[in-house]
């Protein structure tokens, strides 16, 4: 293997120190979070010698976004993960300007294969440059080297019209007959995003094939971050769009998150269902892994472009990717649950069964910033006077003594079927998007909800995972107060779990 680079090294050696002025509490217990400076898009998530790895979108040196390096992690249980050193740095005349998101497979000899999208240091306004291009390196899981045919995909080898500054995220697929497909993010001519496919026998010599399928402005502009596979007898694209416009009950504003289930029956893919991955504030370009067991795990970058600004101030990292969640099909509809090995972290529990709430008030034992929260709320059907309206959990809260009294809510609207994440409390100082909401289906009065708290983030949900909404919050650790109330009564099964 040949020597690394300089900024590769100039970045490894980096890493090593900083590091070491982030202390362990003061990073999430079970997310992965960068390893120094910035983190975004998780990128070539799979598994590797019985491992799985995850590499991401990285600048090693502020917590800024900057020239994108790979930064990577491995962990056997997605929740414990021991950093390696950055896999990719912006070393060479094609990536200049940064290694972006990508994704990863083996090849049949066993070489660890990366394709990412190399950012010439051209300006993205000079079009004809071909500033955006599909690159690839080969390694051993630790070390990798850069394709010396680079860039295996580029403006060359795209039809007239398509976009040569937009078009990147790289989901290289490997199918049956071993040969492979690739799912590209392009922007078309009138703006608007398509994925391409692109087809090849050996993963490094490359041809374009057709538009997997086209946005036509139906969500948002630009699509980002593609990831393409088989679930529960369907075809399922997930998609992160920019520009968004909202779309009451369905679509939020801004940098989306979609799934889009359909098929490929008549040989092209067919929509048949389109829904929000996630409802929350903080979730973006996420990508999936098969585990050996046949599960498909999801994990996204745990924040989102346009609430960057609601950060810590003194932390000396930013950004950590979401709880992995295993994908199912149900009815047309992806449910979503944490991964079972969160299970393995379950410490202290705590009970409660009929637990009738109505003035707020704060239950014995249950309070903490690491917990797995499971609760089912139904309306007091003796009630009749008192019928449930609303119902509110408010936790990450200040205790008595302190100056200020924040905290983070979910809130239950009965009569909407609506809930709402709320973090305006939580201490921020940045008039910006606080909350987030989602309807909620389901067949029974009953409610159903798990919310997982690892330190600075909030990850809910609903009903089995029919929704899912999640948040960060920046309240300091000491605020681990959780109360209850309702307008009218609601009757509440729970159990708590301290995760340790
Ligand atoms: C999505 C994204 C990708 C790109 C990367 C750059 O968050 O914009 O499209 O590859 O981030 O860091």
């Amino acid at each position: 293997m040949e020597k690394e680079s300089e900024i590769l090294g100039r970045a490894r050696r980096y890493e090593v120190t900083a590091e070491k002025k982030v202390e362990e509490s003061d990073r999430p217990l079970f997310h992965l979070s960068t390893r120094c400076g910035w983190m975004n898009d998780p990128n070539g998530f799979c598994r590797y010698h019985g491992e799985y790895h995850m590499f991401y979108q990285y600048h090693p040196y502020s917590t800024d976004w900057g020239p994108m390096h790979w930064g990577h992690a491995v962990s056997s249980d997605l929740l414990h993960w021991k950093y390696l050193p950055a896999a990719l740095a912006p070393d060479a005349f094609y990536d200049a300007g940064g290694c972006f998101s990508g994704s990863a497979l083996t090849l049949p000899d066993g070489r660890h294969l990366l394709m990412y999208t190399g950012v010439s240091g051209k300006k993205k306004n000079e079009e004809a440059e071909s500033c955006q291009t599909q690159c690839i390196a080969v390694g051993d899981g630790i070390e990798y080297q850069k394709y010396e045919h680079n860039p295996v995909i580029d403006g060359k080898n795209l039809p007239e019209g398509f976009s040569r500054a937009d078009f990147r995220d790289p989901k290289i697929l490997q199918e049956k007959d071993g040969s492979y497909t690739c799912i590209i993010g392009n922007r078309a001519q009138n703006g608007n995003g398509q994925l391409l496919q692109f087809r090849s026998e050996d993963a490094l010599s490359w041809r374009y094939d057709k538009i997997l399928i086209r946005n036509d402005g139906r969500f948002g502009r630009m699509w980002e971050c593609p990831d393409y596979f088989d679930l529960d007898g369907k075809k399922v694209l997930l998609i992160s769009p920019q520009d968004m416009l909202p779309e009451p009950d369905e679509f939020a504003g801004g940098n989306g998150t979609l799934c889009l289930i359909g098929n490929t029956a008549s040989g092209e893919f067919r929509t048949e269902a389109v829904q929000t991955v996630d409802f929350g504030i903080d979730f973006y370009a996420m990508q999936t892994v098969k585990a050996e067991d046949g599960r498909r795990i999801m994990i996204g970058w745990m924040q989102n472009w346009d609430t960057c600004m609601v950060r810590r101030k003194d932390a000396g990292w930013f950004g950590q990717m979401s709880l992995p969640r295993e994908l199912h099909l149900k009815n047309r509809k992806l449910l979503q649950s944490p991964v079972r090995e969160l299970e393995q972290m379950h410490g202290r529990r705590v009970r409660y069964t009929a637990e009738r709430i109505s003035d707020r008030r704060q239950l014995d034992g249950i309070c903490g910033r690491r917990l797995d929260l499971e609760m089912t709320i139904r309306p007091d059907e003796n009630a009749e006077y008192n019928k449930l309206k609303r119902f509110t959990m408010r936790f990450a809260m200040t205790g008595g003594g302190a100056e200020h009294l924040f905290y983070s809510s979910l809130t239950y609207d009965a009569s909407l079927h609506r809930l709402t994440l709320d973090r305006k409390y939580s201490g921020i100082r940045r008039a910006a998007l606080h909350d987030a909401q989602c309807p909620v289906t389901g067949d029974t009065e009953e409610l159903k909800l798990r919310i997982i708290l690892d330190r600075y983030s909030a990850e809910v949900f609903v009903n089995d995972g029919q929704q899912v909404l999640t948040m960060l919050i920046c309240t300091e650790q000491n605020a681990d107060q959780i109360d209850f109330e309702a307008d009218g009564t609601a009757v509440m099964n729970m159990t708590c779990y301290e995760l340790v």
